[in-house]
């Protein structure tokens, strides 16, 4: 097959490129503006194998087309977007642009030229704050309602890409609803666990990396969230998948879409942790101690998220195998502190 990735530069794009330079013979092509992505990691990724890289950013709609005919690509894999939660409350306009007309614009672009698979990368962020949770967590059919732009712009692309699908019938794609994505490539040498790529993203607000980031001793401190709400410990409460799991399902995908149907899935292991646990776990697994300081509720933070994930399960027979907190603090910390 011949797959273009957009965004391959980027945290989840890049770890999905290199499991299908590594184990499979499709020809890569990565399309980046390298706004957030890094261009050291496609250094890495090109030590691998081979790809074909061009560094546009996918308002080109001329450019884009261009690339599609030129390399013949059947399959798309579209991560890039942009995904900072408070900076899409400031600049929703960003966040419509990036993520819902860009998708739109790459559409048109597949459709032009005959793409016949196309994989999106959505997030939990679609579920808003969901409320009366069973004790299984969130299934896909769980209503969907966005509480910022940027839950907002990944259900209109969401929708842009089924509309496109009931209208032409050789368009088909794969939806993932990521839940808390963390961690870095699973890569051993001499038994020690040594990360190629991992999240470089500058300025991240994840917990894991902020975590990491103080364990390493890049920052001093960090804050907990709010310790108020409704969970066991009173902090929020997450489903944390790591990167090299989530990428698996994106390979899985591809041959997906070969036989079956379109579809949508939940991508997260349905096991959740409190912020406490995880600041816990981070320090045990390091040894090391960093300052952490209550604070109040971030705005939008959901009490909790966690995933039913028996379709992703079932039907692309998806088995983690990186289901260990610990496993993905350990490789989130091995990564900072190699840069
Ligand atoms: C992340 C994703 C979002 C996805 C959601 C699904 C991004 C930018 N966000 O958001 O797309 O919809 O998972 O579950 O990819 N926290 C602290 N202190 C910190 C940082 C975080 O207490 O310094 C807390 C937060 O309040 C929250 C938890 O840790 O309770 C996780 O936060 P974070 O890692 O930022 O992810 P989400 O906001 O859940």
């Amino acid at each position: 097959m011949n797959i273009l990735i957009t965004g391959g530069a980027g945290y989840i794009g890049s770890h999905v490129a290199k499991q299908l330079l590594e184990t499979s013979k499709h020809n890569i092509t990565i399309l980046d503006n390298l706004s957030t992505g890094s261009a050291k990691t496609l250094d890495t990724l090109k030590s691998i194998r081979a790809f074909k890289f061009v560094q546009i950013d996918l308002n080109a709609f001329d450019t884009v087309c261009e690339v599609l005919k030129e390399n013949n690509i059947d399959t798309i894999i579209h991560f890039a977007a942009s995904i900072v939660v408070p900076e899409s409350v400031e600049n929703p306009l960003k966040y419509y642009m990036n993520n819902t007309v860009n998708t739109t614009n790459l559409i048109r672009c597949a459709v032009a030229n005959d793409v016949k698979r196309f994989i999106f990368s959505s997030t939990a962020a679609v579920y808003g704050e969901p409320v009366n949770l069973s004790e299984t967590g969130i299934d896909e059919s769980y209503e969907t309602s966005p509480i910022n732009p940027y839950g907002m712009s990944k259900l209109m692309s969401e929708r842009v890409i089924q509309d496109t699908a009931l209208a032409y019938k050789d368009f088909k794609y794969v939806i993932f609803r990521y839940f808390n994505v963390a961690g870095a490539d699973i890569n051993y040498i001499d038994g020690k666990l040594t990360p190629r790529i991992g999240q470089s993203f500058p300025n991240a607000t994840h917990l894991i990396k902020i975590a990491s980031e103080c364990a390493v001793g890049k920052r001093e401190k960090m804050a907990i969230f709010g310790d108020d709400f409704n969970t066991p410990d009173g902090t929020g409460v997450r489903d944390y998948l790591h990167v090299d799991d989530l990428a698996d399902a994106h390979i899985k995908a591809i041959d997906y879409l070969v036989e079956d149907d379109s579809d949508i899935f939940n991508a997260g292991y349905g096991k959740g942790y409190s912020v406490k646990e995880v600041i816990e776990t981070m320090k045990n697994v390091t040894c090391k101690e960093f300052q952490v300081d209550m604070a109040p509720r971030r705005a939008g933070d959901p009490a909790t998220l966690i995933s039913d994930n028996c379709k992703i399960k079932s039907k692309m027979n998806w088995t983690p195998k990186y289901e260990d907190l610990a496993l993905i603090c350990e490789s989130a910390y091995a990564w900072e502190e190699s840069v």
